[in-house]
């Protein structure tokens, strides 16, 4: 196990990594139900697409054990579901998981106890897939990055937010397994700090270089030259190729093509949502307005003062280099690129 996963399951329970307390304390919280689950998704314990997508796979097993007390067992099942969906809207992996795991169970509706078994397989076989398809990733995206210099990445798109390696942190980590000398520059991340408090911990964990610098300086870095890329994670990927990740990444993106500097996005196909047409179709989640009025608690801004706090935005496609998947990279056109990865 990395010393960064962000979940196990011990065949009763569910221990995540809380990651609201990242890196100041190292603490594990125990979900013995589907509402600690969804709970922990909400308030960001356990975060990152991927994650969340095998948490919640997770949270619907113990959630089944719950319905299975019920005579309209199914029923409760399809409630617990839809508790889980909605803790988080933007990244779309939850959702895959959800319907994934509820396909594989439909057959034993009307038997709980061979539900709650398939369930329990299949939570185990996205866990277990979602780190083998990150370390493809990062096979098919390490030869993307330089022998030798800066790249610049955002949020956490690492171990702590898949169930481990990571995405966009995992073509990073492949690259410096294969002998390449990154260093990478993390932006903090406003407002909730995932590349300070998350990115920074965990390449600094595994002693890969890394300098954190505010958002706001992505424009310095790349006009010195300190930096020859640009690798982000995904919430979810329209069939266009427009992507929807963390606040900030639209910004990052035009400020690549400005500087010349090729724009990755690492995500797995299971990010990937071929019924959304566009990025005018992903839902974008907003979350409290005291993740920017304060930080850590303390107020920053005047009270009463009008905030905006969307989680994520879209970056259109036309500013992305590549989207660097389990099964290949994929480049423009997205369109039929995207679409060819579910060609059976
Ligand atoms: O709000 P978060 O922390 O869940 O947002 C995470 C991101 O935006 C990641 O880049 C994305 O989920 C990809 S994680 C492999």
């Amino acid at each position: 196990m990395g010393k960064c996963r962000s979940l196990t399951w011990d065949g009763e329970k569910l221990v995540l990594l809380d990651q609201t307390k990242l890196p100041r304390e190292v603490v594990y919280i125990t979900c013995r139900d589907h509402g600690q689950v969804a709970a922990a998704i909400k308030e960001m314990k356990v975060r990152g697409a991927p994650a969340i997508g095998a948490a919640a796979a997770y949270g619907l097993v113990l959630g089944a054990r719950e319905a299975s007390l019920r005579a309209d067992f199914w029923d409760a099942l399809l409630e617990v579901a839809e508790t889980l969906r909605s803790t988080r809207p933007t990244a779309v992996n939850l959702a895959w998981a959800l319907d994934r795991m509820l396909q594989k169970a439909a057959v034993f509706r009307d038997n709980p106890q061979e539900a709650i078994a398939v369930l329990t397989r299949e939570a185990a076989a996205i866990a277990l897939e979602d780190v083998e398809v990150n370390r493809a990733i990062g096979r098919y995206g390490a030869p993307l990055l330089p022998q030798e210099g800066g790249v610049l990445t955002h949020c956490n798109a690492g171990a702590l937010a898949t169930v481990d390696y990571g995405t966009a942190l995992g073509v990073i980590r492949a690259a410096v397994e294969m002998g390449k000398k990154i260093r990478v520059f993390a932006c903090e991340t406003r407002p909730f700090l995932q590349g300070a408090r998350l990115t920074a911990y965990e390449l600094q964990a595994d002693g890969i270089p890394v300098t954190l610098i505010t958002d706001n300086m992505a424009g310095y870095v790349m006009g010195r030259g300190l930096v020859e890329a640009v690798v982000v994670g995904a919430d979810r990927v329209a069939a266009n190729g427009d992507v929807a990740n963390k606040i900030g990444t639209y910004s990052l993106a035009i400020l690549a093509r400005e500087h010349g500097l090729p724009f990755y996005v690492a995500a797995p196909c299971s990010t990937i949502d071929l019924a959304t047409p566009d990025g005018q179709g992903i839902p974008i989640e907003e979350r409290a307005p005291t993740e920017v009025s304060q930080l850590a608690g303390i107020p920053i801004a005047p009270e009463g003062v009008d905030i905006l706090n969307p989680a994520f935005d879209v970056t259109p496609a036309k500013y992305i280099t590549g989207i660097i998947t389990e099964k290949g990279l994929i480049q423009p056109p997205y369109t039929e690129g995207l679409a060819a990865l579910f060609d059976k």
